[in-house]
Protein backbone atom coordinates (compact mmCIF):
# COMPACT_ATOMS: atom_id res chain seq x y z
CA UNK A 1 0.00 0.00 0.00
CA UNK A 2 1.06 3.35 -0.49
CA UNK A 3 -0.18 6.86 0.05
CA UNK A 4 0.53 9.92 -2.69
CA UNK A 5 -0.91 13.41 -0.94
CA UNK A 6 0.25 15.76 -2.78
CA UNK A 7 0.10 19.55 -4.20
CA UNK A 8 -0.68 20.05 -7.49
CA UNK A 9 2.25 20.83 -9.68
CA UNK A 10 2.46 23.16 -12.52
CA UNK A 11 5.28 22.32 -13.99
CA UNK A 12 5.37 21.21 -17.72
CA UNK A 13 1.85 20.29 -20.11
CA UNK A 14 -1.06 18.74 -18.27
CA UNK A 15 -1.63 15.10 -19.46
CA UNK A 16 -4.06 14.46 -22.41
CA UNK A 17 -2.37 11.27 -24.01
CA UNK A 18 -5.43 9.35 -22.60
CA UNK A 19 -5.78 6.42 -25.01
CA UNK A 20 -2.12 6.07 -23.70
CA UNK A 21 -3.14 4.92 -19.95
CA UNK A 22 -2.80 1.66 -19.14
CA UNK A 23 -2.48 -0.85 -16.23
CA UNK A 24 1.17 0.35 -15.32
CA UNK A 25 0.33 4.36 -16.00
CA UNK A 26 1.76 5.57 -12.46
CA UNK A 27 -1.42 8.01 -11.35
CA UNK A 28 0.61 10.10 -9.21
CA UNK A 29 3.17 11.09 -11.86
CA UNK A 30 0.08 12.58 -14.23
CA UNK A 31 -0.23 16.32 -14.15
CA UNK A 32 -3.99 16.37 -14.43
CA UNK A 33 -4.72 20.47 -13.29
CA UNK A 34 -5.98 20.91 -16.64
CA UNK A 35 -6.50 24.78 -17.82
CA UNK A 36 -9.10 25.70 -19.92
CA UNK A 37 -6.57 25.53 -22.96
CA UNK A 38 -5.53 21.93 -22.16
CA UNK A 39 -8.58 20.64 -22.23
CA UNK A 40 -11.16 22.81 -24.03
CA UNK A 41 -15.01 23.14 -23.12
CA UNK A 42 -16.07 21.86 -25.73
CA UNK A 43 -14.02 18.42 -25.48
CA UNK A 44 -15.10 18.25 -21.90
CA UNK A 45 -18.66 18.51 -23.45
CA UNK A 46 -17.88 16.15 -26.45
CA UNK A 47 -21.13 14.54 -28.19
CA UNK A 48 -23.57 13.68 -25.57
CA UNK A 49 -22.32 15.51 -22.61
CA UNK A 50 -23.31 18.33 -23.60
CA UNK A 51 -27.21 17.23 -24.30
CA UNK A 52 -28.19 19.28 -20.87
CA UNK A 53 -27.05 21.66 -18.47
CA UNK A 54 -25.63 20.11 -15.31
CA UNK A 55 -24.25 21.63 -12.68
CA UNK A 56 -21.35 19.70 -10.53
CA UNK A 57 -20.88 16.99 -13.33
CA UNK A 58 -17.15 15.64 -13.23
CA UNK A 59 -14.71 15.86 -16.29
CA UNK A 60 -14.93 12.63 -18.71
CA UNK A 61 -11.59 12.55 -19.34
CA UNK A 62 -10.68 12.22 -15.50
CA UNK A 63 -13.49 9.39 -15.71
CA UNK A 64 -11.97 7.62 -18.52
CA UNK A 65 -8.28 7.23 -16.77
CA UNK A 66 -9.14 5.20 -14.32
CA UNK A 67 -11.00 2.89 -16.56
CA UNK A 68 -8.08 2.68 -18.64
CA UNK A 69 -6.62 2.01 -15.25
CA UNK A 70 -7.92 -0.10 -14.00
CA UNK A 71 -9.99 -1.72 -16.86
CA UNK A 72 -12.86 -2.86 -15.02
CA UNK A 73 -15.33 -5.86 -16.68
CA UNK A 74 -17.92 -3.61 -14.72
CA UNK A 75 -18.37 -0.25 -12.67
CA UNK A 76 -21.02 1.29 -10.73
CA UNK A 77 -21.37 4.86 -10.09
CA UNK A 78 -23.51 5.51 -6.75
CA UNK A 79 -24.53 9.26 -7.78
CA UNK A 80 -24.29 8.73 -11.22
CA UNK A 81 -26.02 12.84 -12.19
CA UNK A 82 -26.30 13.16 -15.87
CA UNK A 83 -24.34 9.97 -16.69
CA UNK A 84 -20.78 11.05 -17.30
CA UNK A 85 -19.68 7.76 -15.94
CA UNK A 86 -22.03 5.46 -17.59
CA UNK A 87 -21.19 6.97 -21.17
CA UNK A 88 -17.48 6.74 -20.84
CA UNK A 89 -17.65 3.22 -19.68
CA UNK A 90 -20.12 2.29 -22.54
CA UNK A 91 -17.16 4.12 -25.28
CA UNK A 92 -14.35 1.84 -23.74
CA UNK A 93 -17.00 -1.22 -23.88
CA UNK A 94 -17.06 -1.85 -20.05
CA UNK A 95 -20.77 -2.58 -18.48
CA UNK A 96 -22.13 0.00 -16.26
CA UNK A 97 -24.76 0.43 -13.57
CA UNK A 98 -25.73 3.73 -11.77
CA UNK A 99 -27.69 4.89 -9.51
CA UNK A 100 -29.38 8.39 -8.91
CA UNK A 101 -32.03 10.08 -6.21
CA UNK A 102 -33.34 12.19 -9.08
CA UNK A 103 -35.62 10.88 -11.72
CA UNK A 104 -34.77 13.66 -13.90
CA UNK A 105 -30.86 13.11 -13.93
CA UNK A 106 -32.05 9.46 -14.57
CA UNK A 107 -33.92 10.38 -17.71
CA UNK A 108 -30.81 12.07 -18.80
CA UNK A 109 -28.20 9.54 -18.04
CA UNK A 110 -31.07 7.48 -20.08
CA UNK A 111 -31.12 8.90 -22.95
CA UNK A 112 -27.51 10.01 -23.47
CA UNK A 113 -26.37 5.87 -23.30
CA UNK A 114 -29.56 4.80 -25.20
CA UNK A 115 -29.24 3.29 -28.92
CA UNK A 116 -30.76 5.03 -31.47
CA UNK A 117 -31.69 4.37 -35.04
CA UNK A 118 -30.91 7.02 -36.58
CA UNK A 119 -32.94 7.28 -39.32
CA UNK A 120 -36.02 7.32 -37.49
CA UNK A 121 -34.35 9.52 -35.36
CA UNK A 122 -34.24 12.18 -38.00
CA UNK A 123 -37.19 12.02 -39.40
CA UNK A 124 -38.79 12.36 -35.70
CA UNK A 125 -36.59 15.22 -35.38
CA UNK A 126 -37.94 17.01 -38.50
CA UNK A 127 -41.43 16.00 -37.86
CA UNK A 128 -41.09 17.57 -34.34
CA UNK A 129 -39.71 20.77 -36.12
CA UNK A 130 -41.96 21.07 -38.43
CA UNK A 131 -44.97 20.54 -36.38
CA UNK A 132 -43.91 23.79 -34.59
CA UNK A 133 -44.34 26.02 -37.70
CA UNK A 134 -48.36 25.54 -37.51
CA UNK A 135 -50.58 27.66 -35.38
CA UNK A 136 -51.78 25.89 -32.25
CA UNK A 137 -54.20 26.69 -29.68
CA UNK A 138 -53.24 29.11 -26.70
CA UNK A 139 -53.38 27.43 -23.34
CA UNK A 140 -55.29 28.33 -20.22
CA UNK A 141 -53.43 29.36 -17.06
CA UNK A 142 -54.79 26.71 -15.06
CA UNK A 143 -51.91 24.38 -16.77
CA UNK A 144 -49.41 25.98 -15.54
CA UNK A 145 -48.10 25.63 -11.85
CA UNK A 146 -47.21 28.86 -10.01
CA UNK A 147 -43.39 28.30 -10.69
CA UNK A 148 -44.33 27.89 -14.16
CA UNK A 149 -46.57 31.17 -14.53
CA UNK A 150 -43.32 33.02 -12.29
CA UNK A 151 -41.07 32.03 -14.92
CA UNK A 152 -42.03 31.99 -18.68
CA UNK A 153 -44.35 34.44 -21.01
CA UNK A 154 -47.50 33.19 -22.13
CA UNK A 155 -45.81 32.86 -25.12
CA UNK A 156 -43.06 30.55 -24.12
CA UNK A 157 -45.58 28.77 -22.01
CA UNK A 158 -47.44 27.61 -25.28
CA UNK A 159 -44.54 26.48 -27.08
CA UNK A 160 -42.90 24.58 -24.56
CA UNK A 161 -46.71 22.53 -24.12
CA UNK A 162 -47.49 22.30 -27.73
CA UNK A 163 -44.31 20.43 -28.24
CA UNK A 164 -44.75 18.51 -24.47
CA UNK A 165 -48.09 17.29 -26.54
CA UNK A 166 -46.74 16.66 -29.57
CA UNK A 167 -43.80 14.36 -28.86
CA UNK A 168 -45.97 12.03 -26.32
CA UNK A 169 -46.83 9.94 -29.34
CA UNK A 170 -42.77 9.52 -30.96
CA UNK A 171 -40.75 6.68 -30.13
CA UNK A 172 -37.83 8.22 -28.44
CA UNK A 173 -40.23 10.81 -26.47
CA UNK A 174 -37.80 10.65 -23.71
CA UNK A 175 -34.78 12.08 -25.78
CA UNK A 176 -37.58 14.87 -26.44
CA UNK A 177 -38.66 15.65 -23.23
CA UNK A 178 -34.51 16.34 -22.39
CA UNK A 179 -34.78 18.53 -25.18
CA UNK A 180 -38.01 19.92 -24.40
CA UNK A 181 -36.31 20.72 -20.63
CA UNK A 182 -33.00 22.24 -22.16
CA UNK A 183 -35.32 24.87 -24.19
CA UNK A 184 -37.26 25.34 -21.20
CA UNK A 185 -33.97 25.97 -19.05
CA UNK A 186 -33.04 28.97 -22.18
CA UNK A 187 -36.88 30.26 -21.77
CA UNK A 188 -37.11 30.71 -18.22
CA UNK A 189 -37.45 34.83 -17.71
CA UNK A 190 -33.85 35.34 -16.13
CA UNK A 191 -30.73 37.13 -17.37
CA UNK A 192 -28.17 35.80 -19.76
CA UNK A 193 -25.69 36.01 -17.06
CA UNK A 194 -27.84 34.42 -14.34
CA UNK A 195 -28.87 30.46 -15.78
CA UNK A 196 -27.42 28.43 -13.40
CA UNK A 197 -28.46 30.49 -10.19
CA UNK A 198 -31.48 32.90 -11.31
CA UNK A 199 -32.57 35.10 -8.30
CA UNK A 200 -35.77 36.38 -9.29
CA UNK A 201 -37.83 36.62 -12.55
CA UNK A 202 -36.95 39.59 -15.17
CA UNK A 203 -39.39 40.92 -17.39
CA UNK A 204 -37.92 43.86 -18.47
CA UNK A 205 -34.89 44.99 -20.57
CA UNK A 206 -31.83 44.49 -18.27
CA UNK A 207 -27.87 45.73 -18.74
CA UNK A 208 -26.48 42.65 -19.43
CA UNK A 209 -23.43 41.54 -17.68
CA UNK A 210 -22.39 38.88 -20.06
CA UNK A 211 -23.07 40.69 -23.16
CA UNK A 212 -22.28 44.74 -22.38
CA UNK A 213 -25.52 45.79 -23.77
CA UNK A 214 -29.63 46.10 -22.98
CA UNK A 215 -30.47 42.52 -23.64
CA UNK A 216 -34.34 41.32 -23.64
CA UNK A 217 -36.24 39.27 -21.68
CA UNK A 218 -37.09 35.81 -23.71
CA UNK A 219 -40.51 35.88 -24.72
CA UNK A 220 -41.26 32.84 -27.02
CA UNK A 221 -39.53 28.96 -26.59
CA UNK A 222 -39.41 27.78 -30.04
CA UNK A 223 -36.52 28.45 -31.00
CA UNK A 224 -35.34 27.02 -28.01
CA UNK A 225 -37.06 24.09 -29.24
CA UNK A 226 -35.52 24.05 -32.65
CA UNK A 227 -32.01 24.72 -31.43
CA UNK A 228 -31.61 21.97 -29.42
CA UNK A 229 -33.92 19.58 -31.86
CA UNK A 230 -31.15 20.03 -34.37
CA UNK A 231 -27.77 19.78 -31.66
CA UNK A 232 -29.07 16.81 -29.86
CA UNK A 233 -29.21 14.95 -33.22
CA UNK A 234 -25.50 16.11 -34.22
CA UNK A 235 -24.38 14.93 -30.97
CA UNK A 236 -26.56 11.69 -30.74
CA UNK A 237 -25.20 11.12 -34.27
CA UNK A 238 -21.38 11.49 -32.82
CA UNK A 239 -21.78 9.36 -30.10
CA UNK A 240 -23.06 7.13 -32.17
CA UNK A 241 -19.59 6.60 -33.71
CA UNK A 242 -18.33 5.19 -30.04
CA UNK A 243 -21.31 3.60 -28.81
CA UNK A 244 -20.66 -0.08 -28.00
CA UNK A 245 -23.27 -2.75 -26.84
CA UNK A 246 -21.93 -3.22 -23.54
CA UNK A 247 -25.19 -2.71 -21.24
CA UNK A 248 -25.74 0.17 -19.05
CA UNK A 249 -28.05 -0.30 -16.43
CA UNK A 250 -29.96 2.78 -14.60
CA UNK A 251 -31.49 2.99 -10.94
CA UNK A 252 -33.60 5.83 -9.45
CA UNK A 253 -33.16 5.13 -6.14
CA UNK A 254 -31.46 5.88 -2.30
CA UNK A 255 -27.87 4.59 -2.62
CA UNK A 256 -27.93 4.13 1.01
CA UNK A 257 -30.35 0.82 -0.01
CA UNK A 258 -30.80 -0.34 -3.09
CA UNK A 259 -29.48 -3.58 -3.61
CA UNK A 260 -26.77 -3.71 -6.28
CA UNK A 261 -25.48 -6.36 -8.59
CA UNK A 262 -21.55 -6.71 -7.72
CA UNK A 263 -18.55 -4.72 -9.85
CA UNK A 264 -15.25 -4.22 -10.03
CA UNK A 265 -15.09 -1.00 -9.32
CA UNK A 266 -16.79 2.18 -8.42
CA UNK A 267 -16.04 5.58 -9.95
CA UNK A 268 -18.14 8.30 -8.07
CA UNK A 269 -18.30 12.14 -7.33
CA UNK A 270 -20.89 12.54 -4.16
CA UNK A 271 -22.51 15.39 -3.75
CA UNK A 272 -20.68 17.58 -1.64
CA UNK A 273 -21.86 19.07 1.77
CA UNK A 274 -24.69 22.26 1.19
CA UNK A 275 -23.40 23.48 -2.40
CA UNK A 276 -26.48 22.21 -4.98
CA UNK A 277 -29.97 21.36 -4.54
CA UNK A 278 -30.29 18.44 -7.12
CA UNK A 279 -33.90 18.56 -7.39
CA UNK A 280 -34.31 22.28 -7.37
CA UNK A 281 -31.47 23.33 -10.69
CA UNK A 282 -34.06 21.27 -12.75
CA UNK A 283 -37.43 22.49 -11.19
CA UNK A 284 -38.70 23.46 -14.70
CA UNK A 285 -37.96 20.01 -15.97
CA UNK A 286 -39.94 18.43 -12.75
CA UNK A 287 -42.83 21.52 -13.23
CA UNK A 288 -43.19 20.79 -17.01
CA UNK A 289 -43.01 16.72 -17.29
CA UNK A 290 -44.75 16.24 -13.59
CA UNK A 291 -42.26 14.41 -12.10
CA UNK A 292 -42.11 12.94 -8.73
CA UNK A 293 -39.21 14.51 -6.32
CA UNK A 294 -37.50 12.72 -4.05
CA UNK A 295 -35.59 15.70 -2.84
CA UNK A 296 -35.91 14.91 1.09
CA UNK A 297 -33.46 11.86 0.11
CA UNK A 298 -31.19 14.02 -1.18
CA UNK A 299 -27.92 14.09 0.38
CA UNK A 300 -26.04 17.13 1.56
CA UNK A 301 -28.72 19.41 -0.42
CA UNK A 302 -27.62 23.30 -0.41
CA UNK A 303 -31.42 23.71 1.40
CA UNK A 304 -29.58 21.97 4.50
CA UNK A 305 -26.53 24.58 4.48
CA UNK A 306 -23.17 22.80 5.40
CA UNK A 307 -23.78 23.70 9.16
CA UNK A 308 -22.02 21.13 12.11
CA UNK A 309 -25.03 19.65 11.77
CA UNK A 310 -25.62 19.30 8.27
CA UNK A 311 -22.02 17.87 8.30
CA UNK A 312 -23.04 15.20 11.21
CA UNK A 313 -26.24 14.52 8.69
CA UNK A 314 -24.29 13.90 5.61
CA UNK A 315 -21.37 11.94 6.82
CA UNK A 316 -23.51 9.66 8.27
CA UNK A 317 -25.79 9.23 5.14
CA UNK A 318 -22.62 8.49 3.10
CA UNK A 319 -21.25 6.07 5.50
CA UNK A 320 -24.38 3.95 4.67
CA UNK A 321 -23.76 4.67 1.39
CA UNK A 322 -20.37 3.61 1.34
CA UNK A 323 -21.90 0.10 3.52
CA UNK A 324 -24.15 -0.66 1.07
CA UNK A 325 -20.79 -0.45 -1.73
CA UNK A 326 -19.17 -2.59 -0.15
CA UNK A 327 -21.48 -5.49 -0.47
CA UNK A 328 -21.32 -4.02 -4.37
CA UNK A 329 -17.63 -4.31 -4.97
CA UNK A 330 -15.57 -7.65 -5.09
CA UNK A 331 -13.44 -8.47 -2.58
CA UNK A 332 -9.94 -6.43 -3.24
CA UNK A 333 -12.05 -4.02 -5.63
CA UNK A 334 -11.23 -0.21 -6.09
CA UNK A 335 -13.46 2.19 -5.19
CA UNK A 336 -13.15 5.82 -6.49
CA UNK A 337 -14.25 8.92 -4.87
CA UNK A 338 -13.61 12.61 -6.37
CA UNK A 339 -14.59 15.22 -4.06
CA UNK A 340 -14.08 18.75 -2.22
CA UNK A 341 -13.53 17.38 1.41
CA UNK A 342 -12.88 20.59 3.24
CA UNK A 343 -14.46 19.18 6.42
CA UNK A 344 -12.51 16.16 6.07
CA UNK A 345 -15.27 13.54 6.10
CA UNK A 346 -14.19 10.83 4.33
CA UNK A 347 -11.69 8.98 6.61
CA UNK A 348 -10.98 5.43 4.73
CA UNK A 349 -10.68 3.48 8.16
CA UNK A 350 -13.90 5.36 9.60
CA UNK A 351 -15.70 3.99 6.43
CA UNK A 352 -13.32 0.31 6.66
CA UNK A 353 -11.90 0.97 3.44
CA UNK A 354 -7.93 0.69 2.85
CA UNK A 355 -6.63 3.88 1.07
CA UNK A 356 -4.80 2.92 -1.71
CA UNK A 357 -3.43 6.67 -3.16
CA UNK A 358 -4.76 10.58 -2.19
CA UNK A 359 -4.50 13.07 -5.53
CA UNK A 360 -4.97 16.34 -5.25
CA UNK A 361 -5.90 18.61 -8.45
CA UNK A 362 -6.41 22.16 -9.00
CA UNK A 363 -9.98 22.70 -10.69
CA UNK A 364 -8.98 25.49 -13.02
CA UNK A 365 -12.46 25.90 -14.86
CA UNK A 366 -15.37 23.74 -14.35
CA UNK A 367 -18.35 22.56 -17.16
CA UNK A 368 -20.51 25.09 -15.88
CA UNK A 369 -18.26 27.80 -16.97
CA UNK A 370 -17.56 29.17 -13.24
CA UNK A 371 -13.62 30.27 -12.59
CA UNK A 372 -13.07 29.12 -9.13
CA UNK A 373 -9.52 28.66 -7.15
CA UNK A 374 -11.18 25.07 -6.34
CA UNK A 375 -9.52 21.70 -5.68
CA UNK A 376 -10.68 18.70 -5.46
CA UNK A 377 -9.43 15.15 -4.34
CA UNK A 378 -9.18 11.77 -6.23
CA UNK A 379 -9.53 9.26 -3.29
CA UNK A 380 -8.51 5.32 -4.32
CA UNK A 381 -9.28 3.28 -1.61
CA UNK A 382 -9.88 -0.44 -1.62
CA UNK A 383 -11.95 -2.73 -0.15
CA UNK A 384 -11.37 -5.36 2.19
C1 LIG B 1 -21.85 15.54 -7.77
S1 LIG B 1 -23.33 14.91 -8.48
C2 LIG B 1 -22.74 13.63 -9.53
C3 LIG B 1 -22.45 14.10 -10.91
C4 LIG B 1 -21.94 13.02 -11.84
N1 LIG B 1 -20.60 12.60 -11.49
C5 LIG B 1 -21.95 13.52 -13.27
O1 LIG B 1 -20.88 13.71 -13.86
O2 LIG B 1 -23.03 13.78 -13.79
C6 LIG B 1 -24.09 14.05 -7.16
C7 LIG B 1 -25.41 13.34 -7.52
O3 LIG B 1 -25.81 12.60 -6.36
C8 LIG B 1 -27.23 12.51 -6.39
N2 LIG B 1 -27.70 12.08 -5.05
C9 LIG B 1 -27.85 12.82 -3.91
N3 LIG B 1 -28.29 12.05 -2.91
C10 LIG B 1 -28.42 10.78 -3.40
C11 LIG B 1 -28.83 9.54 -2.84
N4 LIG B 1 -29.22 9.43 -1.57
N5 LIG B 1 -28.82 8.44 -3.63
C12 LIG B 1 -28.44 8.53 -4.94
N6 LIG B 1 -28.07 9.70 -5.52
C13 LIG B 1 -28.05 10.81 -4.75
C14 LIG B 1 -27.67 13.89 -6.83
O4 LIG B 1 -28.98 13.86 -7.35
C15 LIG B 1 -26.59 14.23 -7.86
O5 LIG B 1 -27.05 13.96 -9.16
Amino acid sequence: MYIVSYNPTYVGIPFTEFSTIDENTDLENLNLNWREQDLPERVRTKHVHRLHPYLGKFIPQLVEIFLRKYRPNSVLDPFCGCGTTLVQANELGIKSIGCDISIFNCMISKVKTDKYDLSILQSEILELINKLKFEYPYHSENDFSDYLKTWYSQKSLDDLFHFKETLESFTYNNLYKVILSRAARSARLTTHYDLDFPKKPIRVPYYCRKHSRICYPVKEANKFLIRYCNNTFKRIVEFAEYRTDADVVIINGDSSNVVFPKVDIVITSPPYVGLIDYHEQHRYAYDLLNLPSNDHHEIGSATNGSGQKAQKEYKKAMMKVYDNLKTAVKRSGIIITIINDKYNLFNPDKFGFVEEMRLKRHVNRRTGMRKSNFFEEILIWRNK
